[in-house]
């Protein structure tokens, strides 16, 4: 049984909160599992929080951390990263303990001061500062765009724990327990890769960079701003945000389609029975209208294959379409290979605009796109097909 249901290890305390109210996380991306908004409190002679939470939630948050460490102030506030879901209790934070010192870089405070008004007592580090509490020595390392540029992470050398900001978070509010090794994980794989793709993806870069620094620590914990605290399974979180941050992709096929009657959805059903026929087993296909982009980001960094079709709709691109092609340009996706197909009633343009969309990519187009005027005839078929074994022929030559 467990005494302190706060407690991770030492004197570090889990102190953050779940939300299943809000449907959107940023206003977009929706939380069917909720997410949970950590911060960590260490108990030593001086007393340091990480982060904080949205503010919808400092009253519990408050409550939390009372019951922690009763009345002591807290001495410092650490912050490794201001978006708002975490930096939105800084001023009340400060409100309540008001001779705390704000702990982050230059970038940081700028952030705080703007966002918030909030000034006073601050320490301001550099890469590889360090900060004693007592028993717990802290340094802090610089990782900037991971996911903001004022990003960074600690490192409590006692315990081994890094306090990583958004780098290993996942969507999904913590059920009952916090600690991976105490709780079922299955639902949050799928939820990182949809909050690494979603929110983190366009850094790929930077998050390879912030792994490179991190390699030589050795930890025990990551303690990231979102999702569960990661204690046996690290080797597992690591290996995913390393493959995302490098677009490593499995052998697959997203085919992602806008369809207003049907017609246009047939020719994503032809090249996906074809991509079956051909050997290809992991096949998604998301319908714009229904799916949510949020999930067909997460299967663009999942898989290494992608074909996209559209109808045309007002001598552009249906919108839907055009949205989600803006989304993922966004995210600088690298090493795809990619496949296209459109159709009009009148006139044609879906094909052209695909091709304007690609041409801003680094994909690799496996094959002519296929344009179809108002319904599947056989030579449609045909042209699909190919498209199909193209797509097929270039996965397996990879
Ligand atoms: Fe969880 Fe970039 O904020």
């Amino acid at each position: 049984m467990i005494k302190d249901k706060t407690l991770i290890k030492g004197k570090v305390h889990y102190v953050g909160v779940n939300d299943r109210t809000k449907h959107s996380f940023e206003n977009m991306w929706p939380l069917p599992y909720g997410v949970s908004y950590n911060s960590y409190l260490i108990e030593d002679e001086k007393i340091a929080l990480v982060d904080t939470v949205d503010a919808c939630y400092f009253d519990v948050f408050l409550h939390k951390i009372k019951n922690v460490i009763g009345e002591r102030p807290i001495d410092y506030l650490i912050i490794n990263h201001m978006e708002p879901d975490h930096s939105g209790s800084i001023s009340l934070i400060k409100h309540y303990y008001p001779n705390i010192t704000i702990v982050g870089n230059r970038k940081t405070f700028d952030m705080i001061e703007g966002f918030y008004g909030v000034t006073g007592e601050q320490i301001c580090i550099t890469e590889g500062d360090t900060l004693e509490l007592g028993y717990h020595k802290l340094t802090f390392y610089i990782t900037p765009m991971v996911h903001w540029p004022e990003t960074m992470m600690t490192y409590d050398h006692t315990e081994q724990m890094l306090f990583s900001g958004d780098a290993f978070g996942c969507f999904g509010a913590l059920h009952g327990g916090f600690i991976d090794a105490r709780i079922n994980t299955d639902i949050y794989w799928n939820e990182m890769y949809r909050y690494y793709s979603n929110i983190v993806g366009k850094y790929g870069s930077p998050v390879q960079k912030a792994l490179q620094k991190l390699s030589t620590l050795p930890i025990s914990a990551i303690c990231s701003t979102h999702g569960p605290v990661w204690t046996e399974q690290i080797e597992k979180v690591v290996g995913i945000y390393n493959q995302l941050s490098l677009y490593e992709a499995k052998e697959g096929v997203v085919i992602i389609y806008g369809s207003m009657y049907g017609n246009t959805e047939q020719m994503a059903e032809c090249i996906a029975a074809e991509l079956s026929a051909q050997g290809v087993k992991d096949i998604v296909m998301h319908n714009v209208s229904k799916s949510h982009s949020s999930f067909i980001l997460a299967d663009v960094f999942k898989y290494k294959g992608i074909i996209v079709g559209s109808p045309t709709y007002n001598n552009q691109l249906y919108p839907e379409v055009e949205s989600m092609l803006s989304k993922i340009a966004a995210r600088d996706i690298k090493g795809r290979i990619f496949g296209y197909f459109g159709s009009f009633c009148w006139a044609g343009a879906a094909v052209k605009r695909i091709t304007e969309f690609m041409e801003k990519t680094k994909f690799e187009v496996i094959a002519e796109p296929v344009e179809m005027k108002q319904s599947m005839k056989p030579d449609t078929f045909e042209a699909c097909e190919k498209l199909a074994q193209a797509m097929a022929n270039a996965l397996k030559s990879k």
